[in-house]
């Protein structure tokens, strides 16, 4: 239901309906760009923190390029198809910032303006009501929609589908901004599209610029796109993370070093690009691996001599007792993909970088889409629980 009275809950109770389709999987495509991706990821750090704190938005100064996951939604009747970035950081769905919103007979003016501030870029525009196709057998009626009319940094994308919980999009309407408004996910269990309300994400490692090897999978898991089996943390009740997909680490070692030692609370983001920790935890990291620096003048990536490459060790994100171990080759950014990243020729970057403060903040890394190429990513949302494997 649409109000701007009432509250939708963040968690829907789910309805059982027979006709309702188990599993829908699509295929992602994955983009990159040019530029400080990492600066991008910082930036967005601070930014989720202090939004769900509670504090007052405010605007980022980042450039930041992309280096995301896209999935091809349809909006309209008949749809026209947009490339949205695939975001679990935040909640709203909107088009425009590339192919600019095609409006049909279906597309319906809420009478409302929008804006929404990310930890990179931001849009402004009008809310519209339309027919949203996730796939064919999964078409969501009524589904707000944001028009950006006016926006940055959103380059070579059309604009985000919001996976977040639902409380993010809270004062996304500047005319009523306690209102939630109803997410895809929201819309697709109270239309009994989905019986389930959880996303499963797989992301591959990119091959070329624009691949498609990975998925995403409305309303449950894909056994086929993982091996062995999930392992599910609580949602942590830790804010800001508590805000997100946020879960609480147990402890993270690199080879035989504790880079966290205590059960800390992060997120789980598919819209950062990168692995980040909090700088003091980062320097852990950092120090174990010879002669590493952060290449302060131009991407701000961890730099790894390539001396120290052959020696690199497991990177272990443990989730109770459950570990996930991150190869060498895992912690790497390919050579090949140095100037996507802004980097040079024939230095060797990582993934794993810092988050522009220190621990001790509720929200102390962001395991982005670098960790989600290693291992399969479930957004359970009835459970509130996320699930890796
Ligand atoms: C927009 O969609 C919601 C359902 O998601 C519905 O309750 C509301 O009345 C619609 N608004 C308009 C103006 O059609
Ligand atoms: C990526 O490839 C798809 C086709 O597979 C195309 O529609 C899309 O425009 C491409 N995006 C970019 C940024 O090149
Ligand atoms: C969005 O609207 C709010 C008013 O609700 C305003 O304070 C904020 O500056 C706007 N953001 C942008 C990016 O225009
Ligand atoms: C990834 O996609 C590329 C191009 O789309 C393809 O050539 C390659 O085989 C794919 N790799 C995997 C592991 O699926
Ligand atoms: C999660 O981590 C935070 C610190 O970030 C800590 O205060 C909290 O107690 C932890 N929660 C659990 C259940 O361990
Ligand atoms: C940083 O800048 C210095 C001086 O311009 C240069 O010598 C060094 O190679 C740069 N580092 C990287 C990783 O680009």
């Amino acid at each position: 239901m649409w109000s701007f009275s009432t509250f939708v809950p963040v968690v829907l109770v789910v309805a059982s309906v027979a006709s309702a389709s188990s599993v829908v999987s699509m295929p992602l495509k994955r983009l990159t760009g040019t530029g400080s991706h990492l600066n991008g990821g910082r930036t967005r750090a601070a930014f989720l923190k202090s939004y769900a704190s509670g504090d007052r938005l405010t605007i980022p100064s980042s450039n930041l390029e992309y280096v995301q996951y896209t999935t091809s939604v349809g909006v309209g009747t008949p749809p026209t198809y947009y490339n949205l970035v695939v975001d679990t950081g935040s909640a709203v769905t909107f088009v425009g910032t590339g192919k600019k919103y095609a409006r049909t007979s279906s597309s319906v003016s809420i009478g409302q303006k929008i804006n929404v501030t990310y930890g990179t870029g931001y849009f402004k525009g009008d809310e519209y009501n339309d027919t949203v196709t996730l796939a064919p057998q999964l078409v969501i009626t009524q589904q707000s929609i944001g028009d950006a009319l006016e926006y940055a940094d959103f380059p070579d994308v059309d604009g985000i589908i919001g996976f977040g919980p639902v409380d993010l999009t809270r004062r996304s309407l500047p005319a009523h901004p306690d209102a939630m408004v109803p997410t895809v996910m929201d819309n697709a269990i109270d239309q009994n599209l989905l019986k389930n309300k959880i996303l499963g994400v797989s992301f591959a490692p990119a091959t070329s610029l624009n691949d498609t090897n990975g998925s995403l999978t409305y309303g449950g898991v894909d056994d086929a796109l993982y091996t062995g089996e999930i392992l599910y943390t609580p949602v942590t009740e830790t804010y800001p993370a508590a805000g997100y997909w946020g879960v609480n680490v147990s402890g993270v070692m690199y080879g035989s070093h504790s880079v966290i030692s205590q059960s800390t609370a992060g997120i789980v983001d598919t819209g950062t690009s990168l692995i980040l920790i909090a700088d003091d935890l980062f320097a852990v990291y950092m120090a174990a691996i010879p002669g590493a620096y952060i290449d302060d003048n131009k991407t701000g990536l961890i730099v790894i001599p390539a001396s120290s490459v052959a020696g690199m060790q497991l990177l272990k994100f443990k989730f109770g007792e459950a570990g996930f171990g991150m190869d060498a080759s895992s912690q790497l950014i390919p050579q090949d993909q140095n100037s996507e990243w802004g980097g040079e020729t024939g230095v060797q970057y990582g993934v794993v970088g810092n988050l522009g403060s220190n621990s001790g903040e509720g929200l102390d890394f962001i395991l982005g889409q670098k960790f989600m190429e290693s291992f399969y990513a479930v957004f359970d949302a009835d459970e509130n629980r996320v699930g890796f494997g």
